[in-house]
């Protein structure tokens, strides 16, 4: 088994290398394609990223599974002792439209090692990583476990269309939080949260949306749970939350109201 200090120096040259990547494309013209409707989209970028990782974990790791949302799905049937979990570009609309607020993210889950979550903002140069015992860092600096701010000292990220139909309360949760973000990229809320700069992001998430972030919110005591209570799984969009505990506790209550 590879150390953990290896093996996350070995995926964070993969993250500097798929950055240069994206900026290179940047400067081409993008291929668009819609998936479900005209707001869900993907581009050539994002496909040839993801096979980009692809590529580097079967050179490394022949037997891993991996999961990735373009269509990877190797191995997944078979118990192994890691398994890849790829959101080449999250945030594509922004990818797209704005060349900005997006970011990569990977998550390795192991059996017996250290997992292990990367968000990387590259327009920003920066890379939030780490795990569990190892600790979380941006770039080479320690996380600290962020503050317990309450609802209504912090602001709060929210998904725009669960805002507009008020799923879960969320115009009662607007209301009481001293602001609110919608920044249109996962891996951003949620890297605020870990960060200490907001109480909470909720949106409708799939597996390769919350696998980085939540391997590093259990270090950093931010909590992950899914808006109805259930189980997190990694075969299904959820609704998630990330929060501090008394911002969580608090948006829980409501949701009993
Ligand atoms: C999406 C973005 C968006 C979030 C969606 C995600 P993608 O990821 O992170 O902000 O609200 O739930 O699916 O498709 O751009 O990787
Ligand atoms: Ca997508
Ligand atoms: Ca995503
Ligand atoms: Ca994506």
């Amino acid at each position: 088994m590879m150390e953990t200090n290896r093996l996350s120096e070995l995926v964070k040259s993969w993250l500097y290398e798929a950055g240069d990547r994206i900026k290179q494309a940047l400067s081409q013209p993008l291929e668009m394609t819609e998936k479900t409707d005209r707001t869900d989209i993907v581009t050539n970028v994002d496909r040839e990223i993801e096979q980009f990782f692809v590529n580097k974990i079967v050179e490394y790791f022949p037997n891993d599974r991996v999961l990735g949302e373009e269509g990877t799905n190797r191995y997944l049937e078979q118990e192994t002792e890691r398994t890849w979990i790829i959101d080449p570009i999250d945030g594509t609309l922004n990818f797209y439209k704005q060349q900005d607020y997006f970011c990569l993210m990977l998550a390795i889950e192991q059996e017996s090692g250290e997992s292990l979550g990367f968000i990387y903002e590259l327009m920003r140069d920066e890379l939030l990583w780490g795990g569990e015992a190892s600790g979380v860092y941006l770039n080479d600096v320690l996380v600290k476990p962020p503050a317990n701010q309450t609802l209504v000292e912090g602001i709060v990220s929210l998904n725009s269309g669960m805002l507009l139909e008020n799923t879960f309360a969320l115009q009662t949760v607007a209301k009481q939080a001293i602001g609110v973000r919608m920044v249109g990229c996962a891996g951003i809320g949620i890297k605020e949260v870990l960060l200490g700069k907001q109480a909470a992001y909720i949106s409708y998430l799939q597996p390769w949306d919350f696998a980085a972030g939540r391997i590093m919110a259990k270090s950093l005591g931010i909590v992950v749970a899914e808006m109805n209570g259930q189980e997190l799984t990694m075969t299904q969009r959820q609704a998630v939350i990330f929060a501090t505990p008394a911002t969580y506790e608090e948006i829980k209550k409501m949701q009993e109201l």
